[in-house]
């Protein structure tokens, strides 16, 4: 079964921690990354003292050697689950340069670094589970460079997803849709406009990010 030796990075979003938890329940072996070091540590505990590292989607050397890590510590990697992200909003003459490269970096450059790594160690029939965004496909005004990086790390995804088949690695985009938890007011710059109610996250998590992971095993086993 794929998710028995599994690494998330952005384990200490909600997300990422909604997909660990379940991989915990479901009695698998966990090694988690995030940025947030003392939350993460904290997480780690409850999580039965897993492995954990800090990243910083900055690093993208550090981001490339988790999965290496993450199969060191748990004997070996049949999953990643990418959870990183942050939302930005703005019209685009009104994001400057400077945010306009933080959301490339962590919406894109360092989730491709992480995979990168991750296709290296992988022991098939693996997943790799990444969370893009709806917003691919439904681009909204004032998110112009959000969607551009999500849309570039989908089409990333893309082709790597047809690189992968024959190796018995699945890789999943998960187009997510707006859900309940905040992440758009959390974002790195500018306001959301006003968002209808998101979707139930425990519900989503469970049918776009852990279904692909159990669906994965069952179609290349
Ligand atoms: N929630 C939604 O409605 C929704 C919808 C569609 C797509 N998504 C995508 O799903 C992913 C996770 O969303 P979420 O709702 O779980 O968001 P979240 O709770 O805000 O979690 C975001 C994660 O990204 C990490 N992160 C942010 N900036 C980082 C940086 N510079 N370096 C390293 N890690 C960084 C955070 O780390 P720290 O917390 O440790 O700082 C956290 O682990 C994102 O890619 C988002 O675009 C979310």
């Amino acid at each position: 079964m794929a998710g028995e030796k599994a690494l998330v990075v952005g384990a200490t979003g909600m997300i990422g921690g909604l997909a660990t938890q379940t991989l915990v329940d479901r009695g698998g072996a966990v090694a988690v990354a995030g940025r947030d070091a003392r939350e993460l540590a904290e997480r780690s505990s409850r999580w039965g003292s897993c492995p954990h590292r800090p990243f910083d989607a900055y690093d993208l050397a550090g981001g490339a050697a988790l999965a290496p890590w993450a199969a060191q510590a748990l004997g070996g990697l049949d999953t990643v689950v990418v959870a990183v992200g942050v939302a930005g909003f703005g019209r685009a003459e009104d994001v400057t340069d400077a945010a306009a490269e933080h959301l490339m970096t962590v919406n894109a450059l360092a989730p491709m670094a992480v995979v990168r790594g991750a296709l290296a160690v992988l022991e098939p029939p693996a997943a790799v589970v990444v969370v893009t965004g709806l917003i691919v496909d439904r681009p909204m005004r004032a998110t112009a460079d959000y969607t551009a990086a999500k849309t570039a790390l989908a089409a990333w995804l893309g082709v790597v997803r047809r690189e992968q088949r024959d190796r018995g690695i699945s890789v999943v985009d998960v187009r997510m849709p707006h859900l309940d938890g905040g992440f758009a007011d959390r974002a790195f710059v500018g306001s959301p406009p006003p968002l209808p109610r998101g979707a139930d996250a425990a519900e989503a998590v469970a049918r776009y990010v852990i279904e692909p992971i159990t669906a994965a095993a069952a179609r290349t086993r």
